[in-house]
C-alpha cells in the first residue's frame, strides 16, 4: 500500500461578514496517496482556494482534521505549523510571489533560510533545483529581468528546493500564455514522474487532463 501523505477529515471554512456568515468549505474529506498528482477544479467562488489554503497549513480550518504525513496538524500553534508548512510543502501561485529585484537563485535559496538545511549546501541545491526547470543560464537574472513562464519556473524551483513531500500550485498557468503554459504544464509532469506528489488548483484542461484524479468542489463540497 502505498504512503498516505494527507489525510482531511470533515475540512470546514466558515467566514463572518457581517452578519451573515459564508461557508466556504462544508465538510471536505480528502486522502492523498504519496506520488499523487491531483487536480482540483469547480467555478469560481466554489472553494477551492481556501482548500488548498488549509491543506497547505497556511490557514486553520474552523472545524475538521488534518494529518500530514501520519501526524495530526489540527491542534498546532502557528509558530509550529509555520515549521512544518516550510519542511513539508512547497507552493506555487498564480503570480509567481518571488522578491523583485531578486536573482533567481536568491530566490530559490529563501526557503532554505527558514529550514534546519546546513548552510554550506543552500547554494548547490538551489543550483540543482534550477537546472532541474532548465534554468541556470538565468540565474544571476533578477525577477524582473524573466518571462512569465521562467518566472513561474524560478518559483517551481523554489518550491522543490526544501525537498517537501507536497508540491501545491493554485492556479499556476493562469497568468501565461497558453504556450508557456504548456512549458509548465510539462515540467509539473516530469515532477510527478520523478515521484513528487503534487495538488494543483486550475482552470486549465490541459493541466486538469494530466492529473491522475480530478476532485471537483461546487459549494464548498467534493461531488
Ligand atoms: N477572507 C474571506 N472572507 C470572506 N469570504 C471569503 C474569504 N475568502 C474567501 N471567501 C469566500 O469563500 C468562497 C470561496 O472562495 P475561494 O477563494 O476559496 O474560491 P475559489 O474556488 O478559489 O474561486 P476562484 O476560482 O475564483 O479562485 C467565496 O464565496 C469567497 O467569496
Ligand atoms: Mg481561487
Amino acid at each position: 500500500m502505498r504512503k498516505k501523505v494527507l489525510v482531511a477529515k470533515d475540512l470546514v471554512k466558515l467566514y463572518k461578514v457581517g452578519t451573515s456568515e459564508i461557508r466556504a468549505v462544508n465538510g471536505v474529506s480528502l486522502e492523498i496517496d504519496e506520488g499523487e498528482f491531483i487536480a482540483i477544479v469547480g467555478k469560481s467562488g466554489s472553494g477551492k482556494s481556501t482548500l488548498m489554503h488549509m491543506i497547505g497549513l497556511l490557514d486553520t480550518p474552523t472545524s475538521g482534521q488534518i494529518i500530514l504525513n501520519g501526524s495530526d496538524v489540527s491542534f498546532l500553534k502557528d509558530n509550529e505549523l509555520a515549521k512544518i508548512r516550510n519542511r513539508e510543502i512547497g507552493f506555487v501561485f498564480q503570480s509567481f510571489n518571488l522578491l523583485p529585484r531578486t536573482s533567481s537563485i536568491d530566490n530559490v535559496m529563501l526557503p532554505l533560510k527558514y529550514s534546519n538545511i546546513d548552510k554550506s549546501t543552500w547554494r548547490q541545491k538551489a543550483e540543482d533545483m534550477l537546472r532541474l526547470v532548465e534554468l541556470s543560464d538565468r540565474k544571476d537574472n533578477k525577477s524582473n529581468e524573466l518571462s512569465g513562464g521562467q518566472k513561474q519556473r524560478v518559483a517551481i524551483a523554489r518550491a522543490l528546493v526544501t525537498d517537501p513531500s507536497i508540491i501545491l500550485a493554485d492556479e499556476p498557468t493562469g497568468n501565461l500564455d497558453s504556450k508557456t503554459g504548456v512549458e509548465i504544464v510539462e515540467l509539473f509532469k516530469k515532477l510527478n514522474k520523478q515521484g513528487k506528489t503534487i495538488i494543483i488548483v486550475t482552470h486549465d484542461d490541459d493541466l486538469a487532463k494530466i492529473a491522475q484524479r480530478q476532485i471537483v468542489i461546487r459549494d464548498g463540497k467534493i461531488i
